[in-house]
């Protein structure tokens, strides 16, 4: 599996996010495109960034009946998406229907990785809001292995949680870990983080990377940082 930095372009317009592209005239990133941008500016921000030469990442977290994400899935692919995901909540149908979905005439299709549980749910907030009674490290692993099941490629999880995935669903099985930070940056709202060679070091396949990068005084630098940390 081919290990890489995914910069999250959490951008709220067009003009914003191709202000923030410009500033790579050698290297192609793949991106993250999330809810507020795709909400804000539609399927042809992913045609556009696509036309130029990057990856993409579509976090759209689907979760609905079978049928819907089936449906859904279908048009995601016809955007040419690299990647895209849903919550694993939405049982074992709804994922086995999304890749059904997923799946273009000649076979192909993007990766699709399921979300387990959220970061912002904490074990208390499952309980008592989900009724959920197990421990959150057994529901995650559950999630994901219903995930492995249903013939996704892997999870978004947690750098700390990575190991784990691979021992309970194989080392095939792809992890996207979010909340690295550089050693000297700032934590900012994430808890749990890692540095980038952290993240390389127990196993993650792909490191989504925001603010370090968009936030940064040269974002060039700092990506060039994060590959050669986490890939090189
Ligand atoms: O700026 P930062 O590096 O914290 O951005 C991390 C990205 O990963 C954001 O787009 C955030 O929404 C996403 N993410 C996360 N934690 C999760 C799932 C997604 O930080 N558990």
């Amino acid at each position: 599996m081919g290990k890489d930095v995914i910069v999250a372009c959490d951008f709220a317009s067009k003009e914003d996010v191709f202000k923030f592209l410009d500033l790579f005239t050698d290297e192609k990133p793949f991106v993250k495109i999330g809810m507020e941008l795709f909400y804000a500016a539609g399927p042809e921000i992913v045609r556009e960034i696509k036309k130029r030469g990057h990856k993409i990442f579509l976090d759209l977290k689907l979760h609905d009946i079978p049928n819907t994400v089936k449906k859904s899935m279908a048009v995601l692919s016809k955007l040419d998406v690299d990647m895209t995901n849903l919550h694993a909540s939405g049982t074992i149908d709804m994922m086995k229907a999304a890749l059904e979905g997923l799946t273009r005439p000649d076979g192909s299709r993007p990766i699709l990785i399921a979300v387990t549980q959220l970061t912002s749910t904490s074990e208390e907030r499952m309980k008592n809001d989900l009724l959920i009674d197990a421990p959150i490290d057994e529901v995650v692993m559950h999630y994901a292995k219903n995930a492995s099941v249903a013939g996704l490629d892997g999870v978004v999880c947690s750098p700390l949680e990575a190991e784990k995935v691979h021992k309970t669903c194989g080392d095939n099985f792809i992890t996207v870990t979010p909340g690295v930070r550089f050693a000297d940056g700032d934590v900012g709202d994430q808890v749990r983080v890692m540095t980038p060679e952290q993240a390389k070091k127990i196993g993650s396949d792909y490191i989504v990377v925001g603010r370090p990068i968009t936030a940064a005084d040269d974002p060039v630098a700092a990506y060039k940082r994060c590959v050669a940390e986490f890939v090189d």
